[in-house]
């Protein structure tokens, strides 16, 4: 099978290369690839590496069950399904064919397309276990309406959006988010109860005032760089005294020193594995990866009854060859409430194709 590679070193690069189609592990999937979603780490994983090590960086997919493990018992040969790849192992997204773990594998409904279905696994789990497995919000399965104020920083992004979403099935209240371009977007989400815009460069004093007497104590940072952990700290301390904040990234200032009344704890989607690592204890892994397999699956009923949407996608063009053109786009921060996809589907034949068969506009042009 074809397979596409990518490397940051001495300039971001690609190629593909023709592999062994690989084979499932006992709880593992082997899944036909139909569309591959890109992410931001693809292009910082890849940062310091050369040809010599060149990766298939791609972790979301939607495509068709083709092989299953010898342990697996929820899908077979024919299933549609959306699924989350072990970061940083071989196998990845950016190829004809992809090996998945069973549990971070989901049934994607017939009324999401492949291209839709392939923005949702990494960013969708990354949201979910910050609101609820590490600013412990409660669950949308919790009834009644919750006076819980939230702060989300980067209602735009993927990852913002769909805690965004989460938080309103959780019936937050108040949902407070900051976004810039991608306001319009945010807005047609109907889930905060207030959007702060970042480019007015008010942010402190904007959430506050939006805040009114109502004290914030926990927020959500999607983005954690412009000084977005700053601006959360200043706004959790002048709110409550305090608060906890939880992040995906480390501060872009290493320099940078939370207050000692604000808790900050990190968001790994690794652990949706429940793989521990030097950042994840063995125990958090392991709740992690339980709570990752629930929640996988009530997505999919999300979807299907209309309650959750895909983050709105741009197709790459070229197939998986456009791969490169969109690592590069989200590297230089061109991106605005998308997901990129390379789609391996050939709408027009309806059939599916590889590399070089698509023709689209270059979409951040
Ligand atoms: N720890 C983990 O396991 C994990 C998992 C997933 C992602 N991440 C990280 O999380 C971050 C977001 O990932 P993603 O996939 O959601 O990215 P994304 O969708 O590509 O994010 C792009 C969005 O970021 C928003 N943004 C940029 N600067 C902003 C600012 N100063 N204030 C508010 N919003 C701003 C933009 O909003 P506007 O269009 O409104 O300007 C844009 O729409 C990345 O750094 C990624 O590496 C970490």
């Amino acid at each position: 099978m074809k397979e596409y590679v990518i490397w940051g070193k001495p300039e971001y690069s690609a190629k593909t290369r023709q592999v062994d189609i690989p084979k499932p592990g006992p709880k593992e999937v082997l899944v036909r690839v139909m569309a591959a979603g890109l992410n931001p780490k693809d292009w910082k994983w890849v940062k310091a590496r050369d040809e010599s090590c060149a990766m298939n960086a791609g972790d979301d997919v939607a495509g068709i069950v083709e092989a299953v493990g010898s342990e697996v018992f929820e899908y077979k040969p024919g299933d549609r399904v959306a699924a989350f790849h072990r970061m940083g192992e071989e196998r990845g997204t950016y190829a004809e064919f992809t090996v998945v773990p069973s549990s971070t594998t989901f049934p994607l409904p017939p009324n999401i397309s492949w291209e839709a279905g392939a923005g949702l696994p990494l960013s969708f789990m990354t949201a979910a276990l910050a609101l609820y497995q590490h600013l412990d919000l409660p669950l949308p399965t919790v009834p009644g309406q919750k006076d819980i104020p939230v702060l989300i920083y980067g209602g735009a992004s993927a990852v913002g959006a769909y805690a965004l979403q989460l938080a309103k099935l959780s019936k937050l209240n108040p949902i407070i988010t900051v976004a810039g371009s991608g306001i319009d977007f945010v807005k047609s989400l109907n889930a905060a109860t207030h959007i702060i815009d970042y480019r007015k460069g008010n942010v402190d004093s904007d959430v506050l005032a939006a805040l009114g007497s109502t004290k914030l104590a926990l927020a959500f940072d999607a983005i954690c760089d412009h000084g977005s952990y700053e601006h959360i700290s200043n706004v959790l301390v002048a709110s409550s005294g305090g608060g906890h904040i939880d992040m995906v990234d480390p501060p872009e200032d290493p320099s940078w020193k939370f207050p000692d009344s604000v808790k900050m704890t990190r968001t790994f989607v690794s652990s949706a594995y429940g793989v521990p690592h030097k950042f994840i204890t063995e125990e958090q892994a392991a709740a992690d990866g339980e709570f990752a397999y629930m929640f996988y699956r009530y997505l999919s009923h999300l979807l299907a009854e209309g309650k959750f949407q895909p983050h709105p996608h741009d197709v790459l063009p070229g197939g998986l060859d456009g791969i490169i053109g969109g690592v590069k786009a989200l590297r230089d921060g061109k991106v605005s409430a998308k997901k990129l996809v390379a789609s391996l589907v050939d709408c027009s034949l309806g059939r599916r194709c590889t590399f070089s068969e698509h023709f689209f506009v270059t979409p951040w042009a």
